[in-house]
C-alpha cells in the first residue's frame, strides 16, 4: 500500500508567496477593478540588456544548425559558464576550480535539494526569519518533529532581531549544518566579515557545515562587506555557497543559479573532495542540467558589458529601495535593510499581527507586501516590502502609503 510521505503533514498549509497570491486574488474578487500595487514577492520586472538577449538569441540559434546543435549537456553545467563564475570569484580574490562550480537551474532548488547529501540525524540551524526553503527542505526531509506553536521542534532558531541588528551570534549548542543569507532575505541585513569569521570558526571547531545563501550578493554597495563566504579564510574548509542569476541579471523566470561545493571541504565520515562527489553524484542523478540557451544567456550576463547591464537594472532597484524608505521615515515608521539589500524590513507600527498588517496595507493602500511572520516566529511584528518592481508602481505605492494608511487611530 503507498504510503504519503507524512512529513508534508507537518509543514503549513500553503507555501508563503502562494499564500499571498491567493489572498490577493481573494481581494481583488471582492473589489474588482482595484489597482493592486505588488512589493510583496521578490520578483523582478526589468527587461534583459541587450546583450543578455543576444546571448540567448546566439544559444537559439546554435539550435538551428546540425553543426552547432546540443542535446544534453554536462549535468553541471558547461565549461565555459562555470569558468566565467570561476573567474568572478577570482575578482574577490576566492580562487576556485571550475569543477567547484556546480550550474543549476536556480538556487532556490539548490538550497532545498543540498540537504540531501548530509546525514539524516544532522541537526540544522537557521537563522529567524528565513527564507521558508531552507526550513522546509528539511521538514520534508524528516529531520524536524511537528510544529508546535511556531516552531519546529528538533530545529535550532537563531534569532536575528533588533537587538543583534538581525544577524545572529553562532549556536551555543553543537549543530551540524547551519542555514545563512547575507544579505539576508527577508531583513536586507548584511554580514560583515566578523560576524561570518565567528561562523567559519564555529563551524571548523564543531565539523559543522555552513550553507551561504548568497543570492543577493550583487545588491551590495559597500566594498567592506563580504559577497561570499569564501572571502573569509577557512571557509573552504566548511561552507558551501549557493547563488542566482535571479535578482542580479533578471533571469528569476529564465532560471540559472550555482553553487559552489569546494574539494576541501572535510566532514565526518567525507575527506577532502568527497562532498563534492557526493553533490556531483545527485546532480548528475537528479538533474540534466540548465537549459543550454539559458546558459549562453548567464555566459553573456558576465561579460564585462553584460554586467554593466545588470548593474544598471540593480541601480534601478535599489532607487526604488530608496524611495520606499524614505516614505517609511517619513511616516517614522521604523525600518532596516534596504541599503545593501533589495529588501525592506519594517517593523509593524500599529500593534497589529504581521498578518492582520498585510490586511489592513491591502484594504487601505491596495499594496501587496509579505508578513514577517511567514519567515519565522521572529519576523511576528515586522513585514518586508520588496524594491524590485516599475518605478511608477513602487511610486503609486509610496504615494498610497502617505495618503491612506491609517496610523494614529490604532
Ligand atoms: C522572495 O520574495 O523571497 C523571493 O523572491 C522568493 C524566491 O526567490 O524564491
Amino acid at each position: 500500500m503507498a504510503r504519503i510521505n507524512e512529513n508534508y503533514d507537518k509543514l503549513a498549509a500553503g507555501y508563503l508567496f502562494p499564500e499571498i497570491a491567493k489572498r490577493t486574488k481573494a481581494f481583488l474578487e471582492k473589489n474588482p477593478g482595484v489597482e493592486v500595487l505588488r512589493l510583496g514577492i521578490g520578483n523582478t520586472t526589468e527587461p534583459l540588456g541587450p546583450v543578455v538577449i543576444d546571448g540567448l538569441k546566439k544559444g537559439v540559434e546554435k539550435l538551428s544548425k546540425v553543426e552547432t546543435y546540443t542535446g544534453y549537456g554536462d549535468e553541471q553545467g558547461n565549461a565555459p559558464l562555470r569558468e566565467a563564475i570561476a573567474k568572478m570569484y577570482e575578482k574577490r580574490g576566492v580562487v576556485l576550480a571550475a569543477d567547484e562550480v556546480f550550474v543549476s537551474d536556480g538556487a532556490k532548488p539548490d538550497s532545498a535539494n543540498i540537504q540531501s547529501i548530509f546525514s539524516h540525524d544532522s541537526i540544522i540551524a537557521v537563522q529567524d526569519p528565513a527564507y521558508p526553503v531552507y526550513v522546509d527542505s528539511n521538514v520534508i526531509a524528516g529531520r524536524t518533529g511537528k510544529n508546535e506553536s511556531g516552531t519546529y521542534n528538533g530545529l535550532v532558531y537563531m534569532e536575528c532581531n533588533e537587538e543583534n541588528s538581525f544577524f545572529p551570534k553562532a549556536p551555543d549548542q553543537k549543530v551540524d549544518l547551519i542555514y545563512l543569507c547575507s544579505p539576508n532575505n527577508p531583513t536586507g541585513a548584511v554580514a560583515t566579515k566578523e560576524q561570518l569569521k565567528e561562523f567559519v570558526d564555529y563551524a571548523i571547531a564543531n565539523k559543522a557545515v555552513i550553507i551561504f545563501d548568497s543570492a543577493y550578493s550583487e545588491f551590495i554597495a559597500d566594498d567592506s562587506l563580504p559577497r561570499s563566504i569564501f572571502e573569509i579564510e577557512g571557509a573552504k574548509k566548511c561552507a558551501i555557497e549557493i547563488n542566482s542569476f535571479s535578482k542580479s541579471a533578471g533571469f528569476t523566470g529564465v532560471r540559472l543559479g550555482w553553487s559552489i561545493v569546494p574539494k576541501q571541504l572535510v566532514i565526518e565520515g567525507a575527506l577532502e573532495g568527497k562532498v563534492n562527489a557526493l553533490w556531483n553524484r545527485r546532480q548528475t542523478t537528479m538533474f540534466n542540467g540548465a537549459s543550454n540557451i539559458v546558459q549562453d544567456g548567464g555566459l553573456a550576463a558576465l561579460s564585462e558589458q553584460g554586467l554593466k547591464e545588470n548593474r544598471q537594472v540593480i541601480d534601478y532597484y535599489m532607487e526604488n529601495a530608496r524611495i520606499i524608505k524614505d516614505c517609511l521615515d517619513n511616516l517614522k515608521i521604523k525600518n532596516y535593510g534596504g541599503v545593501n539589500a533589495p529588501y525592506i524590513w519594517m517593523k509593524v507600527p500599529t500593534g497589529l499581527s504581521s498578518w492582520d498588517f498585510f490586511n489592513k496595507l491591502l484594504e487601505e493602500c491596495h499594496v501587496v507586501g509579505t508578513p514577517g511572520s511567514g519567515f519565522g516566529p521572529a519576523g511576528e511584528g515586522f513585514f518586508r516590502l520588496s524594491a524590485f518592481g516599475h518605478r511608477k508602481n513602487i511610486e503609486k505605492a509610496v504615494a498610497s502609503l502617505k495618503a491612506n494608511l491609517k496610523l494614529e487611530s490604532d
